[in-house]
């Protein structure tokens, strides 16, 4: 979080989170304290003095261990796997700047580190398409599905030039589905699903493209996509698609392959929908990182089963697969839920509730 032009930032708005803090603070008889520039960071006070700290969705609830290895994909996967979860297989790769200077202060690490070439003989292994992500992005930032060996290398390319150091992942099927956690209980679930437009017989994807990600701005959706994100291509391209195709109407046309919705994703609040087997992933996941508070990240092939009551039930089907475990959020946003509608609204109030009761307790 920064000013780009180096001078006093504008004023803005508190994020949504803060609000619902100061609110929340207010009826438990504490305080918020915001950083009065950026109006991101503070600290919730109590009557007493005792100061929480929070630096944007980071709080004083995870020990500061725990949040950074969750932070690192890489590290959180051995862990998790350790503590008998799926996780996706994966290769990590340093950057050739850094892996130089691994080499001058630790020459035997730098020459351990798996090379380009080892990224190409996995992604043979696992299959393509394969995942490249930074190995500690959030919010979907340049988290890239690629279709094959060229298009690795460009991925490579392109991510080195700004990350240190690169996951490749075998691509993992089914739902997204991202389950928050707090002190071994699941506090709400989301069914999540990539930016996509829909046709309508006449208009071309390029216009329809235009259109959806200028709506967003409106709604504070999808602040992290932009219409000629190379990814929207290069997603199309694999579907045989191209920005002058034509979607028949009501025909819906997936834009990335990234269910992130700061990447324009939608998503629904299945929270009463979610099957044990899911919850009971997202539960072990946390414990497995020592984390009380986070936001998982699963992914499932049993979607959605609907039974003749009508009645869905996320994840039924988990019982011949189990669900794979993507990533562990320390630091879970909630604002593009809180945004969804009155009752993701409600649930994500609550959700803050829950974490100040556990922060002052
Ligand atoms: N290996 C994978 N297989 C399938 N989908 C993936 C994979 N990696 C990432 N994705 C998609 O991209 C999204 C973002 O990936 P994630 O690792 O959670 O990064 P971030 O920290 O940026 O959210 C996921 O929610 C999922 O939709
Ligand atoms: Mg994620």
């Amino acid at each position: 979080m920064g000013d780009a032009n180096g001078g006093a930032p504008a004023p803005r708005r508190a994020p949504v989170f803060v609000e619902i803090l100061e609110r929340l603070a207010r009826q438990r008889g504490a305080r918020v304290e915001v950083e009065p520039v950026y109006g991101y960071a503070g600290a919730l006070i109590e009557a007493s003095g005792r100061r929480h700290f929070f630096k944007g969705t980071h709080f004083d609830i995870n020990r500061a261990g725990a949040a950074a290895l969750a932070r690192d994909k890489d590290y959180a996967a051995r862990f998790l796997a350790a503590a008998g979860l799926a996780v996706p297989r994966g290769m990590l790769l340093h950057s050739p700047r850094r892996a130089a200077q691994l080499a001058l202060k630790n020459p035997d690490v730098a020459a351990r580190l798996p090379a380009r070439q080892a990224a190409h003989a996995f992604a043979g292994e696992v299959g393509f398409p394969v995942f490249v992500k930074p190995n500690e992005g959030s919010e979907g930032e340049d988290v890239t599905r690629v279709g094959d060996a060229a298009a690795l290398d460009l991925a490579l390319d392109a991510l080195f030039a700004v990350h240190e150091r690169v996951l490749v992942q075998q691509a993992v099927t089914g739902a997204d589905i991202r389950v928050v956690v707090l002190d071994g209980k699941v506090e709400g679930a989301f069914l999540r699903r990539p930016l996509a437009v829909t046709g309508d017989g006449v208009t071309p994807l390029s216009a329809l493209i235009a259109a959806e990600i200028a709506g967003f701005a409106s709604g504070g959706k999808g602040s992290r996509i932009v219409a000629d994100d190379p990814r929207i291509l290069g997603h199309l391209a694999s579907a045989g698609l191209g920005p002058e195709s034509v979607p028949a109407s009501g025909l819906t046309v997936p834009l990335l392959a990234n269910a992130n919705l700061s990447t324009g994703g939608s998503a629904r609040d299945i929270t009463g929908e979610l099957s044990p087997e899911l919850a009971d992933a997202a539960l072990r996941a946390c414990a497995a990182l020592g984390l009380r508070f986070a936001g998982v990240d699963l992914l499932h092939e049993g979607e959605v089963e609907r039974s003749a009551a009508g009645k869905t039930a996320v994840g039924r089907m988990a019982a011949d697969k189990a669900p794979v475990v993507l990533e562990v959020n320390a630091a879970p946003g909630l604002s593009y839920f809180h945004r969804l509608g009155p009752e993701a609204a409600a649930r994500v109030e609550t959700i803050y509730a829950h974490l100040l009761d556990a922060l002052l307790g």
